[in-house]
């Protein structure tokens, strides 16, 4: 059985990943105190004796917001960490998995990007240390993997998903919701399905867009969120400017796969049929 070293488990993702990987692999899942992501790290060492088939990297510092009044600390933990930790698995010969961003791309293209794509110029710092971590990473480790996903949603939140369900819960009669911008939802349960394919095809390497299929506003995501609730709510419009933010957002980082068809992988399912799907599933309220 192949052992995976997974970091990051207890976030949104790691923390489904975790449960995901156990049916079907040996995984070791470090703590951040066991192994923090930082250039102080010696991921060398802590990997030549777990001895990994596969390192997945889902830990990062995601707050958007966070980061961008703690500069330092998100460069060390989304930039220089990864860098490292992508030597450690250069020279031990370690697959590499690594989790990227949409944030990677500036969002002023006006159709959704794809792995052909340059990235650069996200308008705040998280998505520019998560662009600088994918070119350190791929100069460390021309043999990395990097999955860029998008606007997760998922059983332990928070999220938006999550926040309009509660909303929907407590019996709100209008909620509303951002319009001009737009992206990829992605359910964190289709990223558990195929983020194994991954690790299991060895000739795959470099940059894949790895999210449900669409390019959707916060907006309609609520109307479908509500509709499948069944509830009479009324989910309106609003600008932007009306939920001022300290990190300024994107205008449009939707993306579409070209690689995933060119790796005869699978596609990612339609983001309409995912968040129905979790809807349905999780709509009662968790115990
Ligand atoms: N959420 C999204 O919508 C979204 C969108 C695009 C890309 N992504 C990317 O997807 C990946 C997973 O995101 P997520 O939403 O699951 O993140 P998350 O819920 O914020 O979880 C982050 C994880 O990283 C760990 N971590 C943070 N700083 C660390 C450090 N210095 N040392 C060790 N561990 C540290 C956290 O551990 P603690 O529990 O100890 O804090 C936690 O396990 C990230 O690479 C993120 O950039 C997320």
């Amino acid at each position: 059985m192949k052992r995976i070293l997974l970091t990051g488990a207890t976030g949104r993702l790691g923390s489904e990943l975790l449960q995901g990987l156990n049916s079907s692999y040996e995984v070791c899942a470090p703590t951040r105190a066991e192994l923090p992501l930082s250039p102080q790290t010696d991921f060398y060492s802590f990997f030549q004796q777990t001895k990994p088939h596969t390192v997945v990297n889902s830990g990062a510092l995601s707050d958007v917001d966070y980061c961008e009044s703690h500069p330092e600390e998100a460069e060390e933990t989304n930039v220089l960490a990864p860098q490292k930790l992508a030597e450690a698995c250069r020279k031990l010969n370690i697959r590499l998995i690594h989790i990227s961003s949409d944030y990677v791309f500036s969002g002023e293209k006006g159709s959704p990007y794809t792995e052909e794509d340059e990235i650069g110029g996200n308008p705040n710092f998280y998505g520019q240390t998560k662009e600088g971590a994918e070119k350190a990473i791929l100069k460390a480790n021309p043999e990395a993997i990097l999955l860029r996903v998008a606007w997760l949603y998922g059983k332990k939140g928070p999220d938006f998903v999550s926040s309009i369900m509660d909303k929907l819960r407590a019996g709100s009669t209008r909620i509303q919701a951002v319009e001009d911008q737009f992206g990829s939802p992605t359910s964190i349960a289709d990223l558990c399905t195929h983020i194994p394919y991954f690790i299991e095809r060895e000739n795959v390497k470099g940059v894949f867009h790895l999210v449900n299929e669409g390019c959707v506003s916060r907006l309609e995501m609520a109307k479908v969120i509500a509709d499948e609730f069944g509830s009479v709510c009324e989910v309106c419009g609003v600008t932007s400017k009306n939920f001022p933010r300290p990190a300024k957002r994107p205008k449009n980082t939707s993306l579409r796969s070209l690689r995933l068809q060119e790796a005869k992988l699978p596609p990612m399912p339609n983001w309409e049929a995912s968040l129905r799907e979790f809807v349905r599933k999780n709509q009662k309220a968790p115990e």
